[in-house]
């Protein structure tokens, strides 16, 4: 699949292209957000439930694994799973075949268990406020 990048040079930079890319998005999406500690995978996901519309405020799911934004949005950091069988274990797995949109960060932890088709969004940092965002 041909892959675009959008070069962004602050965090609100990220948050309204994140907002504009959460339109591109149908029922039932798994994004994977791809990038290291720090990149902005959780900025992102805050402007796309943005775009999306939803009012609650988005916090990083690191202790819940995810958090359910009224069945709309399904946010996922899996950093802290050892394998889909853990996932799956917990029930998180059942969200990626439903009609809301899934963001998963620190995917790679569950790749056994991920759907195929997934979108991908890779975050790079370019130095401090600097970001390389291919999707
Ligand atoms: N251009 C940018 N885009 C996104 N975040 C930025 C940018 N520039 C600086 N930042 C800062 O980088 C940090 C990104 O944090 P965030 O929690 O989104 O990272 P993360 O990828 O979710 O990390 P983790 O893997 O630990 O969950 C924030 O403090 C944010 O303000
Ligand atoms: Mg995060």
């Amino acid at each position: 699949m041909r892959m675009a990048v959008f070069i962004s040079r602050s965090a609100h930079d990220t948050l309204e292209f994140a907002k504009a890319y959460a339109s591109t998005l149908k029922a039932g999406d798994v994004v994977l957000l791809n990038g290291d500690m720090g990149a902005g995978k959780t900025v992102f996901a805050k402007g796309v439930a943005l775009g999306l519309g939803i009012d609650d405020e988005v916090l990083s799911p690191t202790y819940a694994y995810m958090n359910d934004y009224g069945g709309r949005l399904y946010h996922y950091d899996c950093y802290r799973l050892s394998s889909g069988a853990q996932a799956e274990a917990l029930g998180l797995a059942d969200y990626f075949y439903g009609e809301g949109v899934c963001l998963v960060e620190w995917a790679e932890n569950i790749a056994d268990i991920l759907p195929e088709n997934c979108k991908i969004v890779t975050i790079q940092k370019l130095g401090e406020n600097g970001r390389r965002i291919e999707y």
